[in-house]
């Protein structure tokens, strides 16, 4: 198998230029594999412009935002922009019901109005080597030295941990304040070493309020037309050197080494347009069998959160105050449901798993006309094929254990509870301590929770647990026999009795000692949930066959195949560049969607009646005067959203949009409803990248939001 590391370079390297809008490329090969296709599309950066680790280039300026999102610095005083959505949980964590930033919006009118987020990173891509022959030749040597053990496979895994460890510890000396990681791609074909440097002093700058920044709510999420302002901005500080500190009043805006320039001039269909950013995961190499266990896994899931979300949004309707607390908990799920809804939808529409097998028995025909090439990749479909028969059970298995016990946030509560003051112990901390701290760490938890929430969430999704699981999969140590147990008064017992269902209680209860705690029936709970888990991971883990051996093969076997062309790697949360083009597109006969949104559908939109689709007063007065500034298109129209052929995925999310001259004129913020299968394929008629436009954006900023200052220190290109 270690052979197919050599075959794999050689085609990378053969590879000719790539053709637009399918691909989210790697940096380092862009000059390789698309400057000539970039360029044939008006691109006028050179790759070097784009990506260099020599000087500064466009990818300084953009970074990882929190734990899942992108953002672009937008000033050399480390103002930063991203989505709305990808600040929502920040935003959320600031907000009271006094002060709640969330439903109304914010502007720090100067510096020292900027609120500091506890928590939130901002991550500078420093610099991306590949290592692939270095791995390949270390473990070749290794094989040698171990070719006379019995264990051999073993001891290389083993040794390769160490050496890469020492690889990365070399990394991090060389490069102080950073972190380094090998990254596999290509399903373990290619490594990299690649070097970050994370900030921590990130202060949120403002955003407007939801029914702008989240406007069309669930409804229009993954759906085109949009009109959602899907924006929020942040500001990144440093230390007196401009290294990463913590939060510190004397640190200082963090100055990049370069910042994204503005355009207002706005685009046309056609125009060049780009997106650099932080895709999570797509699965582009998967297998027709994989693929349909995904749809199966879906069915699961969907199923839960229909019922969890019924729940939540039922008492988050009763009060501003609950929807707050769950404003964030809500979104994540639901953006979760309605993805899977919309993949289930389009895979059927677009015969995604008969194409994949289609080109399957394609691939096999090319596999089975040449001995080499059997003897490399003839088992690769078989051995996937076994590996998710065996996982099958179990993968269904614990999907319908997390989506409804894993979700029942009073076990959740518990169990943190308990990890925190065993973290403290083992830092030499007393008990009486310990417990302190872990309920300083959980105060923000209680924050966001409301018992009778939980409570009605809990013996709801227990009864969907046991309507659903096999009888063999019941939980045990609850106290009876799951299969006849009364669940709803289970519950009610569990939360009338448990410490955890508030951090008064929680406080209280802190007196009687830790052993005390520990018989918290929460516990008994945990432990139950924690015994399913382990039995299906167990399964699942145990059972890889050659399921990863197999992906690796089928990975190589298609660049081999397609040698000459070049291949972008699955996203893995790594920095990508997707190019292409302004597009409109036609999502069913007879129907065609303009490229671009305005203010105008907003207010067509617009229904006081329904919390997705309110409208601020003011808003409506600045449409009303047509008061758009500088921010009007040359009709005198304001725009908002626009599309573009980019292929992007989940992790885009804040993703600048740049023009061919690498000016920002948009945001990423999602995907369409027609082409929901785009993680698997992707659909050159119909899939589209929703952005919103940057004009909107300052005009939000200035005209709306009264914080104009800002726009000063951007650099707004003429
Ligand atoms: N669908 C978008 C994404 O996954 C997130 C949009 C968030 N907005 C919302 N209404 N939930 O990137």
């Amino acid at each position: 198998m270690k052979r197919l590391f050599f075959s794999l370079l050689t085609t990378l390297s053969m590879a000719t230029f790539a053709v637009a809008d399918e691909g989210m490329w790697l940096l380092p090969l862009l000059q390789q594999m698309n400057s000539k296709a970039m360029t044939d599309l008006g691109c006028k950066l050179t790759a070097d412009q784009i990506y260099s680790i020599n000087h500064s280039s466009i990818k300084d300026a953009v970074v990882i935002f929190g734990g899942g999102c992108t953002g672009e610095v937008i000033s050399n005083e480390g103002l930063l922009v991203t989505n709305h959505h990808c600040g929502y949980s920040s935003i959320q964590a600031l907000s009271s019901d006094e002060h709640n930033y969330l439903e109304n919006g914010y502007w720090a009118m100067d510096r020292s109005q900027e609120i500091p987020v506890p928590g939130l990173s901002v991550t500078f891509l420093v610099s991306m080597e590949d290592i692939t022959n270095q791995i390949v030749t270390a473990e070749e040597q290794l094989r040698k030295t171990f070719a006379d053990s019995a264990d051999v496979d073993r001891l290389v895994s083993t040794s390769m941990d160490s050496w890469r460890q020492t690889l990365v510890d070399k990394s991090n000396e060389q490069n102080p304040n950073c972190r380094s990681v090998v990254t596999s791609f290509y399903n373990d074909n290619v490594y990299y070493m690649i070097v970050y440097k994370i900030y921590r002093d990130v202060r949120f700058v403002g955003a407007p309020p939801a029914s702008i920044g989240k406007f069309g709510g669930e409804t229009d999420n993954w759906m085109w037309p949009r009109h959602t302002g899907d924006f929020s901005m942040f500001r990144i500080y440093a230390g007196a050197d401009n290294e990463p500190a913590e939060y510190s009043t004397e640190n200082k805006p963090y100055v990049p080494k370069q910042s994204l320039k503005i355009s207002l001039k706005g685009y046309g269909e056609g125009d060049f347009a780009m997106i650099m950013g932080y895709p999570g995961r797509t699965q582009r190499f998967q297998t027709a069998d994989q693929l349909q266990l995904m749809m199966d896994t879906h069915d699961v899931s969907i199923a839960a959160r229909t019922l969890r979300q019924e729940i939540m949004w039922k008492w988050m309707e009763k009060s501003p105050s609950i929807r707050l607390k769950y404003a964030n908990k809500y979104a994540g799920s639901a953006n979760g449901w309605k993805k899977w809804v919309g993949e289930k939808k389009a895979f059927k529409d677009l015969n995604i798993i008969g194409r994949e097998q289609q080109k399957e028995a394609d691939f096999m025909k090319w596999v089975s006309k040449n001995k080499k090439r059997q003897a490399k990749y003839g088992s690769a479909l078989q051995d996937i094929s076994e590996s998710v028969a065996a996982q099958r059970e179990a993968r269904l298995a614990l999907t319908l254990l997390t989506e409804t016990t894993g979700r029942i946030e009073l076990a959740g509560l518990a169990r943190d509870f308990s990890q925190s003051v065993d973290d403290a112990l083992e830092s030499k901390k007393d008990t009486a301590e310990a417990m302190r701290l872990a309920l300083d760490d959980m105060k923000s938890q209680y924050d966001d929770y409301w018992e009778p929430l939980d409570r009605e969430e809990t013996s709801a999704l227990l009864e969907h647990y046991r309507k659903n699981a096999d009888p063999k999969n019941y939980l045990e140590g609850l106290g009876g026999d799951f299969a006849t147990m009364d669940l709803k008064k289970y519950a009610n017992d569990l939360f009338d009795n448990s410490v955890f269902t508030s951090a008064e209680k929680l406080e209280s209860a802190l007196e009687n000692g830790y052993s005390h705690i520990m018989k918290d029936p929460a516990f008994k709970l945990v432990e139950s949930i924690m015994d399913g888990t382990m039995k299906y991971f167990g399964a699942m883990y145990s059972r890889d066959d050659n399921g990863s051996e197999g992906a690796k093969a089928f990975t190589a076997g298609l660049m081999e195949w397609q040698k000459g062309k070049p291949m972008y790697p699955d996203a893995n949360f790594t920095t990508r560049l997707t190019y292409g083009t302004i597009k409109s597109y036609s999502p069913r006969d007879a129907v065609k969607y303009n490229y671009y949104t305005t203010i105008y559908g907003v207010i067509q939109k617009e229904d006081p009646d329904n919390y997705e689709f309110r409208v601020p007063e003011k808003l409506k007065e600045l449409y009303q005067k047509k008061d758009y500034g500088r921010y009007a298109m040359p009709d005198g129209n304001l725009p908002c959203c626009f599309l573009t052929n980019n292929d992007i995925t989940g992790g885009n999310s804040g993703s600048p949009v740049m023009n061919a001259n690498g000016e920002l004129i948009g945001l990423a913020f999602d995907g369409n409803w027609e082409s929901m299968s785009s993680d698997v394929m992707f659909e050159p008629d119909l899939q589209r990248c929703i952005c919103v436009d940057i004009r909107y954006v300052l005009f939000l900023v200035d005209k709306f939001g009264g914080a104009g200052y800002l726009i000063k220190e951007m650099n707004i290109a003429d």
